[in-house]
């Protein structure tokens, strides 16, 4: 696998799935699935083995995406196995600071650097508030970003 991309929220229920299952669905559309490998996870442990909430399976349905994932935990092991660890807002990224090994490989920033156009650099948490169609647009337009940054970056 050329490349490997994890994305973090916090729970692993509504933001991180719904970005892993976007790009996945870029990258099958552009014909790159055997060159990226797309995971994501949640820096709580809540939620694991959890199916992702409603709102992320439905936002995606609507949109022609179908999500069988399940929530797991970042491991200390994310840290080597994946060339970008993504982060879906500013909290994410100081927890996944404070738990990354001195080991780690891994290029760790937030998702939406990928989407300079937007302004805010923070994915907002549907859990409470609900709006899962704001965060599909967010997560749509870092997508695309982040697949022309890896084409580019990596040669794929
Ligand atoms: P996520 O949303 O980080 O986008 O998966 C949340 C899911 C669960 C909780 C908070 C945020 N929670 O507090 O259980």
């Amino acid at each position: 696998m050329a490349v490997r991309v994890l994305f973090v929220c916090l729970g692993n229920i509504c933001r991180s799935p719904m970005a892993e299952a976007v790009f996945k669905h870029l990258v099958d559309q552009a014909g790159l699935n055997d060159q990226i490998e797309i995971d994501s996870a949640g820096t709580g442990g809540w939620h694991v083995g959890e199916r992702a909430h409603s709102g992320t399976r439905n936002v995606l349905r609507q949109n022609g995406i179908i999500y069988e994932g399940s929530a797991r935990r970042v491991n200390e092991r994310d840290f080597t196995h994946f060339d970008y660890i993504l982060a879906m807002d500013s909290d994410n990224l100081d927890d996944l600071r404070g738990m990354m090994p001195g080991s780690s490989t891994a290029v760790i920033q937030r998702f939406l650097e990928f989407a300079p156009e937007l302004n805010t650099r923070d994915v907002p948490d549907p859990y409470y508030e609900g709006n899962f169609e704001e965060v599909y647009r967010l997560v749509s337009a870092a997508a695309a970003g982040l697949l022309a940054h890896i084409r580019q970056e990596k040669g794929v």
